[in-house]
């Protein structure tokens, strides 16, 4: 697909289907995701590919409900001491952002759905996945194919943070200085 079309396709799906990942595909984002840039090219992320049913539906419980359509999670950590810090800033959540939308990006190219979630209880999810205490979760994405009849959930949840609506290039542009 081309690449503006890519990311213009790509929108925060909160409604799956239960067609499976191709594994081909789900191999296909993992590699494209390691290609991404980070801190010293220190590659700090990890990432934890959940395909078990009974823990997608412990995430429904704590985070998004509607998390439990999902036939894949993949869930994004990292070790902050793999990465660096500079003017008060923690440079191991650029890397996973980064890579995280090198990740949604490919998806989106092979017809597969995401949603970026911030919305979860770290302890929780550590607990369920055996996650090392030196490492953060940062985020976390649904995979897998958008159902064809929107949720009226997802329709509430776009319309809460107006899913669509971008600012415009003055309000984030500026030129020349602030
Ligand atoms: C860091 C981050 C955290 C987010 N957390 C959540 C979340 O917990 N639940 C959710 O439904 N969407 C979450 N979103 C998705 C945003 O709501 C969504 O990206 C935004 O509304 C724009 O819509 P779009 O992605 O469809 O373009 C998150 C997005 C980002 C980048």
């Amino acid at each position: 697909m081309e690449f503006s079309k890519v990311i213009s396709l790509r929108k925060s799906i909160r409604s799956y289907s239960n067609k499976q990942v191709e594994k081909e595909k789900l191999k296909k984002i993992l590699e494209l995701t390691r290609l991404a840039p980070s801190w010293a090219n220190k590659q700090c992320c990890r990432y934890i590919v959940v395909t078990d049913q009974s823990k997608i539906d412990e995430f429904g419980g704590i985070s998004n409900s509607w998390l439990k359509q999902a036939p894949v999670v993949i869930v994004a950590c990292a070790d902050p001491n793999d990465s660096g810090s500079r003017n008060g800033m923690e440079y191991y959540l650029v890397d996973v952002g980064i890579s995280m939308q090198q990740l949604i990006l490919t998806a989106t190219d092979l017809g597969l759905s995401t949603c970026w979630i911030g919305g979860f209880n770290e302890t929780k999810i550590k607990k369920v996945l055996d996650v090392p205490n030196n490492i953060k979760v940062v985020g976390l994405t649904p995979l897998g194919y958008a159902k064809e009849k929107e949720s009226l959930t997802s329709k509430i949840a776009k319309k809460i943070v107006g899913s669509e609506k971008r600012k415009l290039l003055d309000e984030i542009v500026h030129k020349e200085k602030w």
